[in-house]
């Protein structure tokens, strides 16, 4: 008789044979600054995570490095909007002045990524420029292009573009080679879906399109081929790490995509995931170390990276489990 429930007798059998680790090491916290205020405000959305004003955004990376995260992801919110983004590549603006001064503060104790695309800085709130409503794409990876050499000028260690144009890794990639900027890198949003997953999202950086949806150039979820393609796309122009995105719907597309290709491949669990799963257990329905299961599963899928909300709270929740075993 097979007796798999030998190595499940107790906890040090279970951690004995354990073979999935989340390090906190490849954990990556997004975080919000917002130009124009002077305290955090917490996004209704999703509980315990912030809006950040410049002086509390640096605060805020304190407290990370203190629980050991040392990985960012940093998104802007301006305080205006034009049609084609202008503020988003400005030498001064909340993004490149908040890189700047993290980078003044933190240096090489924190790995600065930065979120690269329109949707917060346009008045229409698509992640391109428009003509009438048709979103153009040569012209906005250009755009793209220059807004992730502004971050990079500013002192960005790595650019995330997150627009979905076609070809503009190969822009960027051009861009930042010409400028000397070679030792740059490229972390791709490669297999982006147009997801229902960014609700909470949207409202925590009031980038929600004014009309219409983004399934002209995110993918679509019934379209199965297109994740290869895309991730193969942004290798060949000279992405280093693809990101595919949301996770927890779209493990197969992880799964997948690792066995195809040989980077880093990171995995976004979005806000829709962290305000669900918080949610559920803030309301009492299931237990906390919920997620640590999520992301024990994105990890098995084949993640070497996470993007997660719940990168500052990982180290407590570690301790906590160790702590009930
Ligand atoms: C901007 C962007 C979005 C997210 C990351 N970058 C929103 C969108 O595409 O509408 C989503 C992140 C999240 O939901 O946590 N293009
Ligand atoms: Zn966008």
């Amino acid at each position: 008789m097979q007796r798999p429930r030998r190595l499940r007798a107790n906890a040090l059998v279970r951690e004995l044979v354990r073979d999935v680790y989340v390090d906190k090491k490849n954990l990556i916290q997004p975080v919000f600054v917002k130009e124009g205020i002077r305290e955090k405000e917490e996004i209704k959305s999703m509980k315990g995570i912030y809006r950040h004003s410049s002086d509390s955004l640096l605060r805020e990376i304190d407290e990370l490095l203190d629980t050991g995260i040392n990985k960012v992801l940093l998104f802007g919110i301006p305080k205006d909007k034009h049609e084609k983004a202008d503020n988003a590549k400005f030498e001064n603006g909340i993004v490149q002045n908040s890189i700047k001064d993290i980078k003044k503060r933190f240096g090489n104790d924190i790995l600065l990524i930065t979120d690269v695309c329109m949707c917060a800085y346009t008045t229409h709130g698509h992640c391109g420029i428009l003509r009438d409503e048709h979103i153009v794409n040569d012209e906005s990876a250009d755009i793209i292009s220059d807004i992730a050499l502004s971050h990079v000028r500013s002192g960005a260690d790595i650019v995330a573009p997150s627009d979905m144009m076609d070809e503009r890794v190969k822009k960027i990639r051009s861009k930042l080679d010409n400028e000397g900027y070679d030792y740059i890198s490229i972390m791709s949003y490669a297999a982006k879906y147009a997801s229902n997953y960014y609700g909470p999202f949207r409202d925590a950086a009031n980038s929600s399109p004014s009309f219409g949806d983004r399934k002209t150039y995110q993918m679509d979820y019934t379209y199965l081929k297109d994740a290869i393609k895309e991730c193969k796309l942004d290798l060949e122009e000279g992405a280093d790490i693809l990101i595919v995105k949301p996770a927890l719907s779209y493990l197969d597309i992880i799964s997948k995509v690792k066995s195809k290709v040989d980077v880093p491949l990171a995995a976004y669990q979005v806000s829709g995931e962290y305000s669900m799963l918080k949610n559920a257990v803030e309301s009492g329905l299931v237990n906390s170390d919920i997620y640590l299961e999520s992301l024990n599963s994105i990890k098995r899928a084949g993640a070497d990276i996470i993007i997660t909300y719940f990168a500052k709270e990982f180290e407590r929740m570690l301790k906590w489990r160790n702590f009930m075993q």
